[in-house]
């Protein structure tokens, strides 16, 4: 058993192709004002060659080099991701074999863009327990391989990328860096992504009112549970799905507006990739403090959700 867990490093990739909004309405009927106003972004990446597992090593190599410890400290690799072309080998197992993991457990877990969020909790609680010590977690998603790019209502929200973070377990003087989770679903086929039509669909309005509603009050539940008020928050990194949905909550929770992700902008809706994803780039740039606390809340396809505080590495 061990006291819990704290986040050494993280670490994302992004493919290099940029597909602006510009680029979108020579293919749909669309507009870059209407993206804008609606979703807030302006540009998102898309990946050629790369695979789910190519982009999901390329991070976690990154934040393993960034976190001090070796190939030979990892006992744990857990992927979240909804966009794995293969059932098996899973993800993880792959990143393992490019990584040059020798044995550790190894599994993909799939709650859509939630699934960082229950990835970090699920390599935390086995932490916890002591059957591992180190974890690899990432979110990663290559969404344009199930985008529907003649479907306007999705063609321009989703994007490309991976992001990683290396846990460890803490010492018995350390205070744990991975808050406890509040995490749950409420079944619907909302969003969805069947076998029989290999396509992202979503009923946007149904979506956007269920998670205007619903994620203030797993947010402020995930600070109650860390024993943090919203206003004393590092960062705020929800699930970057609509500028329209980040912004109100954060100002309901009342946090300040300076330390809110909004990675939506240059880079769409990356699904399981977009938390890690954002912190990644947020801490790269300075914009989080060292131990601060930061809240993450990760809500979509299931419909699923969950949240946490953590301190950055
Ligand atoms: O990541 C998982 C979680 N997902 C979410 O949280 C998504 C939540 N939902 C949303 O973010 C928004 O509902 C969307 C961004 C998906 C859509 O925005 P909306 O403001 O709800 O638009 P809408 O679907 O109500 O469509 C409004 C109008 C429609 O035209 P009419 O019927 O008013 O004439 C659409 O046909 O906008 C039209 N439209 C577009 N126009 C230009 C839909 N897509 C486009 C487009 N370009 N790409």
């Amino acid at each position: 058993m061990n006291k819990g867990s704290k986040i050494l490093s993280f670490g994302h990739y992004q493919p290099s192709r940029v597909l602006t909004n510009h680029d979108l309405a020579q293919m749909v009927d669309t507009n870059d004002e209407w993206i804008q106003s609606r979703v807030g972004i302006k540009e998102r990446r898309i990946a050629d060659s790369e695979t789910v597992a190519d982009m999901a090593g390329f991070a976690a190599e990154k934040a393993l080099a960034a976190s001090g410890l070796t190939v030979e400290d990892i006992d744990l690799v857990v992927v979240a991701t909804c966009s794995a072309a293969d059932r098996s080998p899973n993800t993880a197992c792959r990143v393992a074999a490019k990584l040059g993991i020798a044995a550790p457990a190894a599994f993909d877990l799939n709650t859509a863009c939630s699934g960082f969020s229950y990835a970090l909790a699920t390599a935390d609680h086995a932490i916890r327990a002591g059957a591992a010590r180190s974890a690899i977690v990432i979110g990663v998603e290559k969404l344009s391989e199930i985008t529907d790019w003649t479907d306007r209502s999705t063609a321009v929200i989703f994007g490309d990328a991976a992001g990683a973070a290396v846990l460890t377990a803490v010492g018995d003087d350390e205070e744990p860096g991975v808050g406890p989770v509040v995490w749950g679903s409420d079944p619907s086929e909302a969003i969805a992504i069947e076998g029989w039509r290999p396509y992202i669909v979503q009923e946007g309005q149904k979506v956007f009112r269920w998670a205007t509603t619903q994620v203030p009050g797993i947010a402020i539940e995930a600070c109650k549970r860390a024993g943090v008020e919203p206003s004393e928050l590092g960062g705020f990194v929800p699930h970057q799905a609509n500028l329209r949905i980040i912004e109100p909550i954060a100002r309901k929770l009342g946090v300040n507006p300076d330390v809110v992700a909004r990675d939506i902008v240059e880079s769409g809706n990356t699904s399981a990739a977009s938390i890690p994803l954002a912190l990644s780039k947020m801490i790269e740039r300075g914009e989080i403090k060292s131990g601060a606390p930061v809240l993450l809340v990760g809500f979509g396809g299931g419909l699923t959700y969950a949240g946490q505080v953590v301190r950055c590495p």
